[in-house]
């Protein structure tokens, strides 16, 4: 690796999921490995950046040198975003719960004669539009994920606009695919000037490349 890329640099990663807590025993959370986000982190850390990986509970193991803050839930994602700013980019690869629990309860919900407990959900900060948005430490480059399962590019095109960020890497996650959970993952680069699709690669390669394009922006050669 070539660790002049970004040396100097200050990245922050979101990876994996995060847990809501229904009670001390039960959560809802969103599939995710946190393979990709973790090998962006380890990629930007090999390339010679400061990276703080801010990550809910991964299966990945924390990549070595890298400043790794575990969370939860996706509040304490935003409060561990906000603290770790500024930065020159940020990469938001995590898979939040686009809810949560209202009344998380504070002991165990019996099974009982009422029935299946309703739940009553409540929505999640958007922490990448929210950070994209920021009026004073918004980061030169913001980078969103889109998983979809179809219209793929379209939809990233659209998050791109509503979120506010500057890339978005979508990926096809339909189970077909054996994307998610996976080793090798097909990725488009939705950014201003366009679509580029990228070929099939393990997500170490996914990583390494968008740490190159990353690096060449922050050096002003492209966007
Ligand atoms: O809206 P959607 O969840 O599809 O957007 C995905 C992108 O937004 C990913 O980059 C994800 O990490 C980010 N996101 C976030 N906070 C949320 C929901 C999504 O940062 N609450």
């Amino acid at each position: 690796a070539d660790t002049a890329l970004l040396k100097g640099r200050r990245i922050l990663v979101t990876s994996g999921p995060t847990h809501e807590p229904i009670d001390p025993v039960r959560y809802i959370a969103n599939r995710s490995s946190g393979k990709q986000g973790h090998a962006i982190a380890a990629a930007a850390r090999a390339a010679g950046a400061e990276v703080i990986l801010v990550s809910g509970p991964a299966e990945a193991a924390d990549p070595r040198g890298v400043k790794v803050i575990h969370v939860e839930t996706a509040q304490e994602m935003m409060a561990a975003v906000e603290e770790s700013l500024p930065v020159d980019a940020a990469v938001f690869a995590a898979a939040v719960a686009d809810w949560r629990v209202a009344d998380a309860a504070g002991q165990k919900i019996k099974k009982g004669d009422g029935g299946a407990p309703p739940l009553t959900l409540v929505e999640n900060p958007d922490i990448l539009a929210a950070i994209a948005r920021h009026r004073t430490l918004r980061p030169r480059l913001v980078v969103g994920f889109a998983a979809e399962t179809q219209d793929v590019v379209a939809h990233a095109r659209d998050k791109r606009l509503r979120k506010g960020c500057d890339w978005i890497v979508a990926n096809d996650v339909s189970p077909e695919t054996g994307i998610m959970g996976g080793d090798a993952n097909t990725v488009h680069l939705v950014t201003a000037a366009g679509v580029e699709d990228w070929p099939s690669a393990s997500k170490a390669e996914v990583a390494r490349h968008l740490v190159a394009r990353m690096a060449a922006d922050l050096a002003g050669e492209t966007r």
